[in-house]
């Protein structure tokens, strides 16, 4: 290969690609693993095996990555492999990259046109037996949990109609069932969403589709234990524009924002739709029922973050200047005639949220989710935004008491994900990725959950330098 990466903020400094697959025998540890953790950290990471087609493409369109890290007894093994996607495969055989803008087939070359082209980059999802590396623009590849090979394209053996699948499946502890969607499911720019459960021993048991107002970015949505929520931003994509070499994503605030709200287990024939101003958001930290009142609790902006949306967009906007009023509570009443919904402020604002398992869907009042505080650090750019978060924090959402932690001035963190104690009382742990840029290198820090102040029980050396991933999941045992 004699090309180099684009001198743009996606490929160079702490995003530079890494390209690695290893197997690392017994991490060196500071401080003490607890014993009682005994299970498998998936993280999925976008990683361009070779030089972009196009200058400007985003971190986002990184051939997957998905890595393992394997705690049992005090000690952690890591391991590392490419998701051996038909789009990576034809890259290899080729030698350079054949696929061109963002989530655009019209771009790529035309020894490709009409094969598979999604990256599998995003999540790492654990249902039914099955480990599955999704991306939002195609089906996901089903992965080998031991030795990350990868075994095929997953659509449950051609039953499942749509033609993408949300790196954000919502699972429910208590039924074992996992609800996913998948929008643009009968083609690029169409409204057409799926709607999908797997029941608990991984069989696909319904599948319904709509239309939603208009083809939106639709990266997450929520489930209580009562309903259905799908939030509608207005990041939106045309067909027109796709075909003349354009931008998947425009930000039109012009649009609005829609949420649409059903009760479970009714069909898509009752979402409700509420129309509102226009606001982006990609993730919720948890949402719950209160009889016809639905509450989703998350960091809403008032314009979209990522930067090649925003130039698509012909807009430049700060993060300074993108965010709303924080950590809040939209509350909406079904019984309502009139729609519209209240907000409550919880604590600043944030992303990458999550909540112990336990508490998913339900009334809960402890949540885990990052921050950037200037006291804490300086910006320092890593991931597909521009500057990551320098600090995580738990937040009592009933009362609003606020507990951070900031692993230094010159770090930023990355996803943290949640491990349950099996000790009564115990809130468990969090796990995550610290990106070192004094040193252009990586460690592990576990902190527990309910102590995060304290800072890490142990620290994990790693031998080179991790790309910011997108999301990971923790499966125990
Ligand atoms: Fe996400």
């Amino acid at each position: 290969m004699t090309h180099s990466y684009p001198e743009v903020f996606d490929f160079q400094g702490f995003n530079a690609p890494s390209r690695i697959e290893c197997d690392i025998y017994d991490l060196i540890v500071e401080g003490t693993i607890p014993q009682e953790i005994d299970g498998s950290w998936f993280r999925a990471i976008p990683d361009h095996q070779f030089p972009p087609k196009f200058a400007k493409d985003t971190y986002l369109s990184g051939d997957g990555m998905v890595s393992l890290l394997r705690i049992q007894n005090g000690h952690a093994d890591f391991k590392q492999r490419y998701v051996m996607t038909e789009r990576l495969k034809n890259d290899r055989a080729a030698r350079r990259a054949l696929h061109g803008l963002y989530r655009n087939p019209y771009t790529d070359d035309p020894s490709v046109r009409g094969k598979d082209r999604t990256v599998a980059n995003t999540t790492p999802v654990w249902h039914g037996g099955r480990l599955l590396m999704t991306k939002e623009d195609g089906l996901p590849y089903e992965v080998d949990p031991q030795n990350l090979e990868t075994k095929a394209q997953f659509n449950y053996g051609g039953r499942l109609k749509s033609q993408t699948f949300t790196a954000h499946p919502r699972l429910d502890d208590e039924s074992g069932e996992m609800f996913f969607f998948g929008y643009e499911a009968s083609g690029l720019a169409t409204r057409d969403v799926a709607f999908g459960i797997e029941d608990r021993n991984g069989d696909l048991v319904h599948e319904e589709w709509f239309e939603v107002p208009f083809c939106s970015l639709m990266h997450d949505f929520l489930v209580t234990k009562e309903h259905i929520v799908f939030p509608v931003w207005p990041m939106t994509c045309d067909l027109e524009r796709l075909k003349a070499g354009g931008a998947h994503w425009v930000w039109e605030p012009d649009k609005g924002s829609y949420i649409g709200i059903m009760p479970r287990g009714a069909g898509v024939a009752h979402l409700r739709w509420f129309h509102l101003e226009p606001r982006a958001a990609f993730h919720y930290l948890n949402a719950h029922s209160d009889g016809n009142r639905v509450n989703i609790d998350f960091a809403p902006a008032r314009v979209v973050g990522f930067p090649f949306i925003q130039e698509a967009s012909g807009i430049s906007v700060p993060p300074e200047k993108m965010g709303g009023r924080g950590l809040v509570r939209w509350t909406f009443d079904l019984n309502r005639p009139a729609g519209g919904y209240e907000e409550a402020i919880l604590g600043p604002g944030g992303d990458m949220p999550c909540v112990a398992r336990k508490d998913a869907g339900k009334d809960y009042d402890i949540g885990y989710y990052q921050t950037f505080m200037p006291q804490n650090g300086t910006p320092h750019i890593v991931g597909p935004v521009g500057p990551g978060f320098n600090t995580i924090a738990r937040i009592e959402v009933k009362t609003g008491k606020l507990s951070t932690y900031a692993p230094g001035p010159e770090c930023t963190v990355q996803e943290h994900v949640h491990i349950p104690s099996k000790q009564a009382g115990h809130e468990g742990y969090l796990l995550f990725v610290v990106d070192l840029h004094d040193r252009m290198a990586s460690e592990l820090q576990l902190l527990e959950a309910g102590k995060i102040e304290d800072g890490p029980v142990a620290r994990l050396q790693m031998p080179f330098r991790l790309r910011c991933q997108v999301h990971g999941t923790w499966v125990p045992g």
